[in-house]
């Protein structure tokens, strides 16, 4: 019996993102049974949410070979070429935060995915000569957290497009209590749903807290992590009842007191709260507007009274 793993290796033991999933079997064995390699695939949705995890999964139900890079890790065409030519038929080249490739070398991606070849000049002054290069049939994965910053001729390569979505408590509630197995720590079942509730949707960080509350149940002595430790732990993690983390609520707070609520524009928030403008688009922004925090208008986005219930501050008009 293989040593449990954190990160799930095959399409059943993945917890969530049921339509993903249901697409991706259909797939794996239609190419599975045609020999065939299977069509590129692009993955998008926030980070955290289990993207370069499917993608080691999807290679394994192939029984192929994966080969991991990302997109600013590949500075020129030759750095992408070598990956390429390195590839057994049938391989998947996984290539996270996609949307950040250097033009010259998304191009060179264009031949490749679409008819398996590349043209690469090879020589010096008068030797200089084109090479046309044929490839093995491959299936690119590509990750990205924006799937609107992708070019159009990128985009249009992929024949399976598959966007994440954030997780139902249930099933983090699942990835908890597999992850408490592998950890061989047992958790008490409302400690799980606690922390999963407060777990921003995302694996990555249910795992994370899950880790930081088991070390203050085990300073404790505590035999099964407990709900009022986690609660505890959590307070202390600054994050709150919503899951939000310290990020979050300094973004609402500056909307709030140094916008009145907003309308306010992405780069005028980003320079005030000291974050980068990509990180609060693909990571916070999606979160606080799945659950109702903020809305997005024509003149950028807008507090709820949710934010402000949330944060504890007066609604405008209830100063008095
Ligand atoms: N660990 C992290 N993400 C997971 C998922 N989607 N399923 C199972 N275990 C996971």
């Amino acid at each position: 019996e293989m040593e449990l793993s954190l990160r799930p290796q095959r399409l059943s033991q993945y917890i969530g993102q049921g339509h993903v999933k249901k697409d991706m079997e259909v797939y794996i064995q239609a190419a599975r049974q045609r020999d065939e390699a299977l069509d590129h695939v692009l993955l998008y949705g926030p980070p955290g949410l289990g993207k370069t995890t499917l993608a080691f999964v999807i290679a394994n139900e192939l029984s192929v070979s994966l080969k991991s890079t990302s997109g600013p890790a590949i500075e020129r065409a030759g750095d992408l070429v070598a990956l390429l030519t390195d590839l057994e038929p049938g391989d998947v080249l996984f290539i996270d935060e996609i949307h950040r490739l250097a033009k010259p070398v998304e191009e060179v991606l264009y031949s490749a995915m679409e008819d398996f070849y590349i043209d690469i000049v090879v020589g010096e002054g008068q030797t200089t000569h084109a090479v046309h290069l044929p490839l093995p049939p491959f299936t690119l994965i590509g990750a990205t957290t924006l799937a609107g910053q992708l070019s159009a001729p990128l985009r249009d390569r992929f024949g399976i497009v598959e966007h994440m979505q954030y997780y139902q408590v249930s099933d983090l509630e699942k990835i908890v209590l597999r992850s408490s197995e592998v950890f061989h720590t047992k958790i008490s079942p409302q400690a799980a749903v606690e922390l999963a509730r407060r777990s921003r949707g995302t694996p990555r960080v249910a795992n994370r807290l899950l880790k930081r509350v088991r070390d203050f149940a085990e300073v404790k002595g505590e035999k099964e992590i407990s709900l009022e430790t986690t609660t505890q732990a959590l307070k202390q993690l600054q994050v709150d009842s919503a899951g939000l983390d310290q990020t979050d609520r300094k973004l609402l707070r500056t909307m709030i007191l140094s916008y009145g609520g907003g309308p306010v524009g992405i780069r005028t928030l980003a320079s005030n709260i000291g974050e980068d403008r990509e990180t609060i688009e693909s990571l916070y922004e999606p979160y606080l507007l799945q659950n109702g925090f903020i809305v997005m208008t024509p003149r950028g986005r807008v507090v709820t009274q949710k934010a402000y219930q949330q944060l504890n501050l007066p609604l405008p008009g209830d100063e008095a």
